[in-house]
This record gives structure tokens, sequence and C-alpha cells, in this order.
């Protein structure tokens, strides 16, 4: 199976993703990492690797619809089974999304239903919560929703700031997607007709 990975800044998740993937064997290559912007460090780190990787800059481009496009295009000419979105700070259209229904994946670092979009690890903290986390899903047209495959509770202590939430969310990030990746490209992951993933450990 091929996998091509979007990032936009460090590229941690893609880090965990790539490693896990040549440590435990999985029927699977990373062929590329693509990033909306030239300055991801995460980009370096896998040209290291002997990653193809690519900068398409979105800024470049008349509208969203003409960036996604061309990011499409850049995408295909890797031939993926899966495309992970991992730190991928763009909001994707519809068209892009649908184009790679129930093989396009993120993370969002909060237990989605709750908190979608940006700053989660502060409103949990501002909304009093005890536990939050993170959740790797399928990506639909609506932003951070989509079929949920796999979540991580971490617990929210009394003195945490947002720093030190993020780094506890995060650790358990590297753990969820590498194994949400693995059981996508093991053909374990099945989407019901009422939309929930359901896992099927290998026979
Ligand atoms: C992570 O918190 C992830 O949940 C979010 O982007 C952040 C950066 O991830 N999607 P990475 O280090 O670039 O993988």
């Amino acid at each position: 199976k091929r996998i091509v990975i979007l990032i936009s800044g460090r590229g941690s998740n893609m880090q965990a993703i790539v490693e896990r993937c040549g440590a435990e064997g999985w029927p699977a290559n990373v062929v590329a990492v693509i990033s909306n912007r030239a300055d991801a460090s995460g980009l370096a780190w896998a040209t290291e690797r002997g990653i193809a990787t690519q900068a398409l800059d979105h800024k470049a481009f008349a509208d969203r619809a003409a960036f996604d496009a061309a990011l499409a295009q850049c995408i295909d000419a890797y031939a993926p089974d899966l495309v992970v979105l991992a730190g991928f700070m763009r909001i994707l259209t519809e068209g892009f999304v649908r184009h790679y229904d129930g093989r396009l994946l993120n993370i969002h670092p909060s237990l989605l239903p709750s908190f979608g979009g940006l700053h989660t690890h502060q409103r949990a903290i501002d909304m009093g919560c005890k536990v939050a986390g993170a959740t790797v899903h399928f990506v639909t047209p609506a932003l951070d929703h989509g079929p949920i495959v796999m979540q991580a509770v971490v617990p929210v202590w009394p003195d945490d700031d947002e720093d030190a939430l993020a780094a506890r969310v995060l650790r358990q990030e590297h753990v969820i997607y590498p194994r949400s990746v693995r059981w996508f490209v093991e053909g374990q992951l099945r989407i019901g007709a009422d939309g929930r993933v359901t896992h099927q450990a290998g026979e």
C-alpha cells in the first residue's frame, strides 16, 4: 500500500508514522510527504530519509479550489492508497475530500465531536474539562467531523497550561495515528452504513 502524508509544520505525526511503518514492517510505504509550506521542517526530515517531498504554496493560487485541484494532481502522481493529513493546516474543499473518499485520514487534537476547530487545548482548560485527547477520523466535507477511527484520552491537571496539555495529547497522537494507519493498510477498518467505523483484527 502507498501512503502520502500532508503536513504544514514540524510533522511529528508524520515522523511517528514513518518510523512505526518501518519498525513494524507494515504492508505499506510512505511514498511522499507534501506540504503547503516550503519551510515546513518535516520536509527536511522526510528528505533525509529518502522520501519524496514537495511543497505547494497555497498563496500561489487564485482560490481554494485551484489550490486543491493542484494539490490533488500532485498527490495522485504518487498513486496513493491512503492520504494522511498530519498537522495539515488547510481547510479542504468538498471536491478534494470527495476525490479521496474513504482513503483520507486526519488527526484532531480533541475528543470529537467536542472542540472542533482551533485552540482546542486552551478551550478544554477554560471549560474546566477533566479529560482531553485526540481523535483520528476519516475526513468528510464537514470540518473536523467524519467517521471516528480511534481516540486517546489524557487527564487535564488543575495547573495545566496550553503547552503542558498539548504535549500530553501529542504523545498520545503519536500512538493512535500510526496504529490507525496500520489498521487501514492492513485492511482492518470498515465504515458502516451508519458512518461508524469498526475494526476487524487480522484473520
Ligand atoms: C497536532 O496537535 C495535531 O493534532 C494537529 O496538528 C498538530 C501538529 O502536529 N493536527 P504535527 O507535529 O505537525 O504532526
